[in-house]
């Protein structure tokens, strides 16, 4: 089944591509997102006031990417919060809040039990699952699946990518159903989306030269991942990536957090990997990040940056550097997260561990 492929986890990587653009099949007509599987919370799309999205592990990642995006495009404050953490503490939700819960198999105990929590109060729920028919989204007032196909490596890559192509897809359709961005905006957001699956392809070819860099670091015994904005999911994703297959100790940061605790880890030779954003965007963030990469350089890091094509302003202080071609602020993460996933998984394979079942985890966990 893995088809010629040394581990389900390299296949799922090389999916990516269909991954998107499965998820966007069929959800596209003239220039506008068309959900139909929404109908019956349509009405209640105009009625809300805020927004709660749950998730465990890199669900909970693709949460916060939905986040930015859906306060960008439909103007409603969203908050993102770990299933267990929100089922425990007696959360503030009523009938005005829309609960969606991000789940690749449907079936993970902490956001199910978070989502009833959710309903008793009277949220209305809204589920994004991989897995047809499964418990969460028959639980949930609507659901939009995403079509990644099935994801058998424990750790999560093609199922994120979809999740994240879906809370798109919803954030643009809640935009229109709010009417808070004109036509042209949502036209042109949807060109990006789609455009993401040959953008994923480009990325994909540079897995060679991540091997060699991972071969070279399979001693490492602790990386870091910088990122901002919608970098600092990436990062965090990178990182517990790293965790998860290579069991190196990996943390992801807010790179202006940075001088506020982490930079105290900085010393000589530590691998930090930096996600860049474009300096092409309006009010980017690129010339902070480059700043940050300074800092960390002048102490010994050693930087590892994920930069758009182009962007030679990291050359010099950067050991390596992983090309993404250029794609709209939000949507540089679907490109930035896949050297991050490669190096990870060809660490892990240079240590002779299973990449596909790393200790102590479960694909999908049932209990509490
Ligand atoms: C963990 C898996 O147990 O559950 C992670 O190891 C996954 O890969 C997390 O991200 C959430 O799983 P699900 O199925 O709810 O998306």
């Amino acid at each position: 089944e893995k088809g010629g492929w040394s581990s389900f986890m390299a296949k799922e990587i090389s999916e990516q591509p269909e991954a998107v653009s499965n998820t966007l099949l069929g959800r596209i007509h003239n220039d506008h997102v068309v959900l139909g599987e929404l109908e019956a919370i349509d009405e209640l799309l105009t009625e809300i006031d805020r927004i709660v999205i749950l998730g465990c592990g890199t669900a909970a990642y693709s949460a916060m990417l939905g986040k930015y995006a859906i306060e960008k495009w439909a103007r409603i404050p969203v908050e993102v919060e770990l299933s267990h953490e929100f089922r425990y503490r007696d959360p503030v939700v009523n009938a005005s809040t829309l609960v969606i819960s991000i789940s690749q198999s449907g079936e993970t105990m902490d956001t199910l039990v978070a989502v009833q929590e959710a309903k008793a109060k009277g949220a209305r729920t809204l589920s994004i699952c991989n897995t047809q028919g499964a418990t969460i989204p028959r639980e949930s007032d609507a659901v939009i699946y995403t079509h990644a196909g099935p994801e058998v490596a424990v750790a999560s890559t093609k199922a994120f990518i979809a999740q994240i192509t879906a809370l798109y897809l919803f954030g643009l359709h809640l935009a229109r159903v709010r009417a808070t961005l004109d036509d042209e905006t949502i036209a042109t957001s949807i060109v990006e989306l789609q455009a993401i699956p040959d953008k994923i392809r480009w990325v994909l070819e540079q897995h060679g030269e991540i091997t060699e860099l991972a071969n070279w670091m399979s001693d490492s015994r602790a990386v870091l991942f910088l990122g901002r904005h919608v970098g600092f999911p990436v990062a965090l994703e990178g990182a517990l990536k790293l965790k998860e297959l290579a069991y190196i100790h990996a943390e992801g940061f807010a790179a202006g957090e940075l001088k506020h605790g982490p930079i105290a880890l900085i010393e000589p030779g530590q691998p930090v990997f930096v996600v860049v954003p474009s300096p092409r965007h309006p009010n980017s963030l690129h010339a902070k990040v480059v700043s940050n990469i300074q800092e960390i350089k002048a102490r010994g890091a050693k930087v590892l940056a994920i930069a758009e094509e182009g962007d030679v302003a990291v050359l010099p202080y950067a050991s390596d550097v992983f090309r993404i071609p250029l794609a709209g602020p939000l949507f540089e993460p679907l490109l930035a997260v896949i050297p991050l996933q490669i190096f990870a998984m060809e660490l892990a394979t240079a240590k002779g561990l299973d990449v596909d079942q790393p200790r102590n985890l479960a694909k999908s966990v049932t209990v509490e």
